[in-house]
């Protein structure tokens, strides 16, 4: 009998498609963004933050699982952003978190976050081989070139020109997935990489590789992402569905033109209490009156947003935005509220959406009783089995 893996999960078929579903039939997939970071998304003072500890991520992991919440995604920050709290000072490295998670878990899948130009592609392609055989075909990559200048000169290495980092991350992203193919003993020699007789063994789980996602912003960045990766993750709009929809569809249509298919996901912030009153309330003391601004204002500094470079009512709801989830969408509600929101993102076409909460472990099995079974309800969800 082979019908459960070592993890104790059911066995699944590692196929490319089944991994860029995250081997789930959910329509509206879930996730949770940034529990690897102290302080989660949400910039605030309150004593419940969170913490980002070892201990914690593991309750919550296993507490995802078992609710069939679909993937978890790390953020790779190697510096906090200072002010009162120290905002995502205390970060876990995201490959050994993800190991971690995958080697305790049954079905989520566990992304790592990895900075091309930090990681020798020899090292990451052997590192997430590593990390998706240990989670038995669960393993995703979250690849990003950077932003953040005084993490790059902690490192020593300079930043490059924003559409070079695209170049270098091209090269990167090639030499890896030829590493993960039957390939054997192959040179490279790019612009950027040069390099000889290279051998990776073992290959990723099952004769396919890990689903890549990317979050490219920019022109550069978005046709990175849909020439190379099978999850793009994009801004939905604040105001506007049919704006949403429109942003998917183009995706969607960028990725044909290279003959690939794109799963389409956004990011939220979730507060949802038994009532609107209550979550409006809960979000007004967290992220208005307890925010840390000190964390905020560094944070705008860092991307050149203050009123000298920005008018100042922009200015104004930049930084309102960053304190609530470093611009996620703000989804505040009742669970029907929520449920609500999350059927019309679904609706808008997106495949999923990496969610973040203040505190992730004390707030998830709210969300898991009383928004998945009105999501099911609505159709966009199953039962996890
Ligand atoms: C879901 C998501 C996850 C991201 N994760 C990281 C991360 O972990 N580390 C990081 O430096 N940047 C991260 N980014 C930033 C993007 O990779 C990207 O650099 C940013 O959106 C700016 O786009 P651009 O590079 O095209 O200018 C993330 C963005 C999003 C939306």
């Amino acid at each position: 009998m082979n019908d459960v893996t070592t993890t104790g999960a059911p066995t699944r078929e590692p196929s490319l498609r089944n991994r860029m579903a995250m081997y789930s039939p959910n329509r509206l997939q879930i996730g949770l963004f940034g529990a690897n970071c102290s302080s989660g998304r949400a910039v605030t003072k309150v004593a419940e933050r969170w913490t980002g500890s070892w201990p914690d991520n593991l309750k919550l992991a296993r507490m995802a699982d078992a609710a069939g919440i679909e993937f978890l995604l790390p953020i790779g920050r190697w510096k906090g952003y200072g002010g009162e709290t120290d905002y995502q000072g205390a970060t876990l490295e995201t490959m050994t978190w993800a190991s971690g998670l995958l080697a305790s878990t049954r079905r989520i899948t566990v992304f790592g976050t990895v900075h091309a130009p930090l990681f020798n592609p020899i090292i990451a392609a052997k590192e997430m081989v590593t990390a998706d055989h240990i989670g038995e075909g669960r393993f995703g990559l979250n690849i990003v070139v950077g932003w953040n200048e005084g993490e790059f000169e902690m490192f020593g290495v300079k930043q490059r020109e924003h559409e070079q980092r695209y170049d270098y991350a091209q090269e990167w992203l090639d030499v890896i997935k030829m590493i993960w193919s039957d390939k054997e003993d192959f040179d490279f020699s790019g612009k950027y990489l040069h390099m000889k007789a290279i051998r990776g063994k073992p290959k990723p789980w099952g004769g396919t590789r890990p689903v890549i996602m990317n979050a490219g912003a920019s022109p550069t960045g978005q046709a990175f992402a849909v020439r190379n990766c099978d999850a793009f993750f994009m801004q939905a709009s604040r105001t506007s569905l049919e704006e949403t929809a429109r942003r998917v569809v183009n995706a969607r249509n960028a990725a044909k033109g290279h003959g690939r298919e794109l799963g389409v996901y956004t990011v939220g912030v979730i507060t949802c209490k038994p009532t609107r009153k209550e979550a409006e309330e809960y979000y007004h003391h967290c992220i208005v009156e307890h925010a840390d601004w000190s964390a905020v204002d560094g944070i705008l500094a860092l991307k050149n947003i203050s009123p000298a470079t920005v008018p100042m009512q922009e200015f104004l709801t930049q930084r309102s935005q960053y304190a609530q989830g470093m611009g996620g969408l703000p989804i505040v509600g009742d669970p029907d509220g929520v449920a609500q929101q999350l059927v019309d993102l679904s609706k808008a076409g997106l495949t999923g959406i990496a969610v973040s909460l203040v505190n992730y472990a004390d707030e998830l099995p709210f969300f898991c009783d009383e928004v998945l079974p009105r999501l099911e309800r609505a159709g966009v969800r199953e039962q996890p089995g």
